[in-house]
C-alpha cells in the first residue's frame, strides 16, 4: 500500500465481499454487527474477541448446499456438503451447519467429540487424518461415522482390524474412502501439477498405488468401499483445478470398475474454496464452480461410460472465514521513522493491539494479508501509514503489515480485522500465556458466547507440576 496522505473513503474498508454481510457502520462510524454495536461487545465481553455473524455463516452453508445440490441435480447426481471443522468447530457451529443441510468433516478425535456433542449423528460425520490413532479410529467406528477417509495402505489394515474387533462384518461393514493424491495441487491462482507426491497426505494415483489401495479395501469384507477422496489445496479461486482433479478421480473409479467389476458409488472432491481477505481480492464463485464441476463430472462419466457418482465437497474457509471478524483494543501507538528502499525516510505508526499471533498465526505462518479498520468511531479524515502488531514477544507478531488508519488512532480505540473466522481461533495458541479469545455469535441485535474466553485459571489448571 502506498504511503498515505489525505482522506480515505470510509466505506472502502467495509467491502461487502470481505466483511460479514450483516456488518454495517453506524452514523458515528462505529461498526455494528448484526445490530450489535462493537463498543457494546467490547464493554460486555472485553477484547480481543472473535465476532461471528450467525446468519451470514448459515447463508454461506446454504449457498454450498443449494449451489451444489442444484448443479448436480441437473446431471442426475446427489451431493453431500461436509463442513470442514478444522476451519472452526464449536458445538453451536456444528448444529448450525447441520440445520442448513451440511454434514461435518472432522480430522481428529477432538473434532469428532465436538461434532458428537453437538448431536450430529455419526453417519453424517466424516473422519480424516494422516496419522489417526487406534483410539480415534475406534471412536469413529463406535460412533458409526459415515466415512473414515483412510490415508495410507497401512491404515487400511488398521481400520479393518479395528472394525473386526468391534464386531463389524460384511453384513454391517465400516464405510471408508481412500484419500488419493492426484498430482494436481492448487492454491491462490496457481495450478501446479508437479512434485506433490512429496508430501504426507493420501495415496498417489501414480504408478497404480491408489488403485491398489482401493483393491485392498475391497479385500476386507468388514469394510465398505464408498469411493475415493481428493483434496487439492486451499484458497482456490476457480474451477479449473477442481475439474482436473475430478477427471483424474473419475478415471480412477472407472479403472477400478474395469479391474474388479466394482463401481464405487461416491467421489469426494475436497475443500479449498477461496475467499477474499482484502477488498482487491475476489472470492470464488461457488455457483459457477458447482455448475462447471457438475458439467465436467457428467461429461467425463459419459466418456468413460460410467454412471455419475454421488459427489461430496468439504468447504471450511468459505463457510466460516468471511462470517467473522476479530475485535481488538488498541494499546500503544508508536510512530517509528523507517528508511525506505530508495534511502529516504517515512514514518510508520506501529499500532499495538491486545492479541496478535496467538489468535491469528496466519500472517506469520503464510504471509497472509487481511484488512482492518477503526471500529469504535470514524476517526479523522487524515490517515497514517500504520502497521498493526500484537502484544507477543516477537517482532514478527504482525496482524496487518501496512494499512491506512485514521491519523488520530489512539490507545483505547477498537480495531476490527475482517475475515478471521477460518483458521483463526482454530489455530490459536497460548503463546506467552495469552488467553485464547472467546467466539461470540451475533444475531438480530443480540450477542452470545459460543466459546468463552480462557482464564488464567484454565492455564494454571493444566500446570500440575
Ligand atoms: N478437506 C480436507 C481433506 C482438508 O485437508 C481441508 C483443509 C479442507 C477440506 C478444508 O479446506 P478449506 O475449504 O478450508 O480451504 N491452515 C490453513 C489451511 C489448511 C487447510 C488444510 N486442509 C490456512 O489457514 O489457510
Amino acid at each position: 500500500m502506498a504511503a498515505a496522505a489525505g482522506p480515505v473513503p470510509r466505506e472502502r474498508d467495509l467491502a461487502p465481499h470481505v466483511w460479514p454481510s450483516n456488518v454495517s457502520l453506524a452514523d458515528d462510524g462505529a461498526l455494528v454487527a448484526a445490530g450489535v454495536d462493537v463498543r457494546e461487545i467490547a464493554r460486555t465481553y472485553d477484547t480481543p474477541a472473535f465476532v461471528l455473524d450467525e446468519a451470514d455463516l448459515r447463508a454461506r452453508a446454504r449457498l454450498f448446499r443449494d449451489a451444489f445440490g442444484a448443479a448436480f441435480a441437473e446431471v442426475g447426481a446427489e451431493v453431500d456438503v461436509f463442513y470442514a471443522g478444522k476451519s472452526f468447530l464449536s458445538v453451536a457451529v456444528a448444529r448450525w451447519v447441520r440445520e442448513e443441510g451440511l454434514r461435518v468433516d472432522t480430522c481428529s478425535g477432538g473434532e469428532l467429540a465436538v461434532a458428537l456433542r453437538a448431536g450430529v449423528p455419526g453417519p453424517e460425520i466424516g473422519l480424516h487424518g494422516n496419522n489417526k490413532s487406534d483410539d480415534e479410529i475406534r471412536r469413529a467406528v463406535e460412533a458409526r461415522v459415515g466415512r473414515i477417509v483412510v490415508d495410507s495402505p497401512a491404515e487400511i489394515e488398521r481400520v479393518a482390524a479395528i472394525a473386526s474387533a468391534e464386531g463389524r462384518t460384511a453384513a454391517d461393514p465400516v464405510p471408508v474412502m481412500v484419500r488419493v493424491t492426484t498430482g494436481i495441487h492448487a492454491g491462490g491462482h496457481e495450478f501446479i501439477s508437479t512434485a506433490h507426491e512429496d508430501q504426507k497426505f493420501g495415496i498417489p494415483l501414480a504408478q497404480g498405488h491408489a488403485l491398489a489401495a482401493l483393491r485392498a479395501v475391497l479385500g476386507h469384507p468388514e469394510l465398505e468401499l464408498l469411493g475415493a477422496h481428493s483434496h487439492i489445496g486451499s484458497q482456490i479461486q476457480d474451477a479449473a483445478a477442481f475439474e482436473a482433479a475430478a477427471r483424474a478421480m473419475l478415471g480412477l473409479r472407472a479403472d477400478l470398475a474395469g479391474a474388479t467389476g466394482v463401481l464405487v458409488p461416491e467421489v469426494d472432491l475436497g475443500g479449498g474454496y477461496g475467499i477474499a481477505y482484502t477488498a482487491d481480492e475476489t472470492p470464488i464463485d461457488v455457483r459457477g464452480v458447482a455448475r462447471a464441476l457438475a458439467r465436467t463430472v457428467a461429461e467425463v462419466c459419459a466418456e468413460l461410460g460410467t454412471p455419475v457418482p454421488r459427489i461430496s465437497v468439504e468447504p471450511g474457509r468459505a463457510v466460516v472465514g468471511p462470517a467473522a471478524f476479530t475485535l481488538y483494543r488498541v494499546g500503544v501507538v508508536k510512530p517509528v521513522t523507517v528508511t525506505a528502499p530508495d534511502g529516504g525516510t517515512f514514518v510508520r505508526t506501529y499500532v499495538s493491539v491486545d492479541g496478535g499471533m496467538s489468535d491469528n498465526i496466519r500472517p506469520v505462518l503464510y504471509g497472509a494479508t487481511y484488512t482492518g479498520r477503526l471500529a469504535n468511531r470514524a476517526g479523522s479524515d487524515a490517515v497514517v501509514r500504520a502497521r498493526v502488531v500484537g502484544k507477543h514477544c516477537e517482532s514478527g507478531d504482525i496482524v496487518l503489515p501496512d494499512v491506512e488508519l485514521p491519523a488520530d488512532v489512539a490507545p483505547g480505540d477498537l480495531l476490527a480485522v475482517a475475515a478471521t473466522g477460518a483458521y483463526g481461533r482454530s489455530m490459536a495458541s497460548n503463546y506467552n500465556h495469552l488467553l485464547r479469545p472467546p467466539v461470540l455469535a451475533v444475531r438480530d441485535g443480540q450477542a452470545r458466547v459460543l466459546v468463552r474466553r480462557e482464564t488464567e485459571e484454565d492455564l494454571l489448571a493444566l500446570d500440575v507440576g
